[in-house]
C-alpha cells in the first residue's frame, strides 16, 4: 500500500509529538499557562444593539476559561506556522483520557459536524437509508440529501419524546442498510431518551443497522437516568459511534473541534472520510487541551448552567409557561402562539431566541446563559405576560 502523506503525519506525530513541541515553545520563549487560574462565571451585562444577549445557538455563554484563552493567543504566537499533526497526537490521546479508552478509538474531527457527516457516509451503501427522529438536529439529514441518501423520518412520542420502538421497527422494515442518527440529549427537545430502550436496541446488534449517537450536550445531563452509549463502546460494540464536540460545555463553538469514540475499526472507516484528522486547527487543540482536563472549569459551567435552568423552569412554572424538562444547555418552551412575534418581540429587547422548529412550530428553544442572564429573560417575559402576548 503507497504511504500516504497523511499517514506521514500521523507517523511523525506519534513519535516526535513532544520533541517538536517543546521545540517550538523553546524557540519562541513563551511562558508556561498558570495552573492555578480559576475559572469564574462573568459578571451581567445589559444587552445592547451591538452586544444583544445569544439566547439561540446553544452556546456556552460563560466563554471559555482563562487558561484556555492564553492557551490559544500562545499557540498563535508560537505554534501557528507549523503543521499540527504532533499537537493532533496530544489532543487524541487527551480525548482518549476523557473517554477512558485508548486513541485508535478516536478521530479528531472540525467541531462534531465533520464527524457526523464522516460517519454518515463511511457507512453509506446503495441500499442504505437514514433513519432520524422528525424533530432533532438537522445536520444528520442535511448529510443523507446531499449524499442521495433516503431519509426516512420517524413521528414522535408523546411529548416530543423519541419514539424508539418506532424507530426500531421502521430500521428493522428496512431491507438495506439503517443508518440511525439518535442525538441524546435531543435538540430542540433538550430531552433525554429512554436510555434502557436504546441501549438494548444496539445491543440487539441489528444485522443492517449502524447507530450514529450524537451526545453533543452529554456534558449538561444531571438527570441519573441517563446512560451514555459510550458505555457500548467501552464494551466493544463496533456498531456504533459516539459523537462528542468541544461547542458546547467547553465553550468553543468558534474555534471548531470535535471528535468521533467508537471500535478502533470503526474509527478506521469513519476517517476515510475525512482529508487529515491530524491536521486540525493548533489554536483549537490548545485550547481544548487546556480544558478537557480542568475539572474546576467543567463544574463550574455545569453548576451555572442548572443554576440558570432553574431559574427559567421556575418562571415558567409561575407563568404556566409548558415546556419540557430538559438536560441541556437550552429549553424547549410551548408558546401555543406563532413564534415569530414573539421571537421580534424579544429581539427589540436585544435577546435572541429560537428558530421555527417545525412540526413544533409553536415552540420556542431558549438556550440558557448565565443565572442572571436567565433572569434578565425572565423579566422580558414577566412584561409580556402583563402586555398579554404570552
Ligand atoms: C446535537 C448537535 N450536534 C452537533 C452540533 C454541531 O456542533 P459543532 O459545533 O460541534 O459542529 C450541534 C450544534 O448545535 C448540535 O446541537
Amino acid at each position: 500500500m503507497p504511504i500516504t502523506r497523511r499517514d506521514l503525519f500521523r507517523a511523525a506525530g506519534a513519535t516526535a509529538g513532544v520533541t517538536l513541541l517543546s521545540g517550538c515553545a523553546a524557540r519562541a520563549g513563551a511562558p508556561a499557562v498558570a495552573a492555578s487560574e480559576a475559572f469564574v462565571v462573568p459578571p451581567f451585562a445589559a444587552p445592547t444593539a451591538e452586544k444583544p444577549l445569544k439566547l439561540c445557538f446553544n452556546e456556552n455563554l460563560l466563554g471559555m476559561s482563562p487558561k484556555a484563552k492564553k492557551a490559544a493567543m500562545q499557540a498563535v504566537a508560537e505554534a501557528a506556522s507549523y503543521y499540527p499533526f504532533a499537537e493532533a497526537e496530544k489532543m487524541r490521546a487527551a480525548c482518549a483520557r476523557f473517554m477512558k479508552a485508548k486513541p485508535e478509538n478516536i478521530m479528531l474531527s472540525h467541531g462534531s459536524a465533520e464527524s457526523i457527516r464522516a460517519s454518515i457516509e463511511a457507512y453509506i451503501t446503495p441500499d442504505a437509508a437514514l433513519f432520524v427522529p422528525e424533530l432533532t438536529y438537522s445536520d444528520g439529514e442535511d448529510t443523507a440529501r446531499k449524499n442521495g441518501l433516503k431519509v426516512v423520518k420517524v413521528p414522535m412520542g408523546p411529548n416530543w419524546s423519541i419514539d424508539i420502538d418506532a424507530m426500531r421497527k421502521a430500521a428493522a422494515a428496512h431491507k438495506g442498510r439503517a443508518i440511525v442518527y439518535f442525538v441524546n440529549p435531543n435538540n430542540p427537545t433538550s430531552t433525554i431518551a429512554d436510555s434502557e430502550k436504546l441501549l438494548a436496541w444496539i445491543r440487539s446488534r441489528p444485522r443492517n443497522t449502524f447507530f450514529v449517537i450524537d451526545e453533543a450536550y452529554a456534558e449538561y445531563v444531571t438527570d441519573p437516568a441517563y446512560v451514555s452509549c459510550k458505555t457500548l463502546v467501552d464494551a466493544g460494540y463496533d456498531n456504533l459511534c459516539v459523537l462528542k464536540t468541544f461547542s458546547k460545555i467547553f465553550a468553543m463553538a468558534g474555534l471548531r473541534l470535535g471528535f468521533a469514540y467508537a471500535a478502533p475499526e470503526v474509527i478506521k472507516t469513519i476517517r476515510k472520510q475525512v482529508a487529515y484528522d491530524v491536521m486540525i486547527n493548533v489554536v483549537a487543540i490548545r485550547a481544548g487541551l487546556a480544558e478537557i482536563d480542568d475539572k474546576q472549569f467543567l463544574e463550574t459551567s455545569l453548576n451555572e448552567n442548572t443554576k440558570a435552568r432553574n431559574v427559567l423552569h421556575a418562571t415558567l412554572d409561575e407563568l404556566g409557561i409548558e415546556y419540557l424538562k430538559g438536560q441541556t444547555n437550552f429549553a424547549f418552551m410551548n408558546l401555543k402562539a406563532p413564534l415569530k412575534p414573539f421571537v421580534d418581540r424579544m429581539a427589540a429587547r436585544h435577546i435572541l431566541v429560537g428558530r421555527p422548529f417545525p412540526p413544533a412550530v409553536e415552540w420556542c428553544r431558549v438556550s440558557l446563559g448565565t443565572a442572571a442572564d436567565m433572569q434578565y429573560f425572565c423579566e422580558a417575559l414577566r412584561e409580556f405576560r402583563k402586555n398579554g402576548w404570552v
